[in-house]
């Protein structure tokens, strides 16, 4: 059974979601909201949308606010998805960095964790001696939901099958017994990283050094261009002159004003 939203109350929910988010929700957005929440008002007895709306409004940092958005959007990632930024970190950044031996890196909407962890492996893999080296990766989201399953670093073994035999040895603990069929990050991945919920609407974020790279891929997409436009600004003080930010494939900065540089489709630089 789906539940009946009204044009008012659709309203209601646009706003509340685009408030507190980012996320811009069209109208032709209304049947995919109801298909999207009509389980969850079902399984918590709720008798109508405006119900629910009060339940999430009146805590719009609670947890049913964020379950809320996790059904509408989308978490859909995967580990080295869209391998070019991979390459463009290993060949063009670390060479870079060779002298101070150090990277600061943002995964600003990391999901699951498959990209913070891509990210590490490359890095990882990338220099000789990655003891010496001091990368430190924050991975963060709004949704509480994916950062516990980000930080538990334990996957399915199918989200692993495109991984090289040799990357999976070096990287990943193979489940046994009752863990038949998952893989677990090893520690030396997850020491390199901080998982922490950020929302990329705040004002301000808690990073104290300036950032080597920033990556905010596939959410972008969801916002208007007044939205996407303060947040790269953001991005832009958050970085070192020099720095690099990288964006989702099907997402652009060409419509925007920004102060970056262009230096391949998605991959940006600010200038030194
Ligand atoms: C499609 S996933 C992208 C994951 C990864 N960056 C990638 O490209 O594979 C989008 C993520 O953005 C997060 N998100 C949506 N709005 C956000 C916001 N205002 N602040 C932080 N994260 C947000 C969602 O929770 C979701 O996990």
């Amino acid at each position: 059974m789906e539940y009946n939203l009204s044009d008012r109350e659709y309203a209601q929910f646009r706003a509340l979601i685009y408030g507190k988010s980012g996320i811009a929700l069209g109208d032709n957005k209304k049947s995919l909201v109801i298909s999207r929440l009509s389980k969850r008002l079902r399984d918590l007895g709720m008798p109508g949308f405006q119900a629910y709306y009060e339940l999430v409004a009146q805590d719009p940092e609670g947890e049913e606010f964020t379950r809320m958005l996790d059904l509408i959007s989308t978490n859909k990632t995967d580990f080295f998805r869209e391998p070019k930024h991979f390459e463009f970190l290993r060949e063009q950044i670390l060479p870079e960095q060779r002298r101070s031996r150090s990277l600061r890196v943002w995964s600003s909407a990391c999901s699951t964790g498959e990209e913070p962890y891509s990210i590490a492996m490359t890095l990882y893999d990338g220099v000789e001696e990655p003891g010496q080296w001091d990368f430190r990766i924050l991975a963060s989201d709004l949704s509480t939901r994916v950062l516990a399953k980000a930080a538990s670093g334990i996957y399915d073994r199918e989200r692993i099958r495109d991984l090289d035999a040799e990357m999976l040895r070096r990287h990943f603990l193979q489940g046994r017994g009752a863990h038949e069929g998952c893989v677990k990050i090893k520690p030396h991945l997850g020491r390199m990283i901080s998982f922490r919920r950020l929302n990329l609407m705040d004002a301000s974020f808690p990073i104290r050094s300036p950032l080597d790279v920033i990556f905010c891929r596939n959410v972008m997409i969801y916002f208007d261009r007044p939205t996407q436009e303060t947040l790269i600004a953001k991005f832009h003080r958050y970085l070192r002159p020099g720095g690099y930010l990288f964006i989702g494939h099907s997402e652009s900065l060409q419509w925007i004003r920004h102060s970056f540089l262009s230096l391949a489709p998605t991959i940006y630089r600010k200038a030194d």
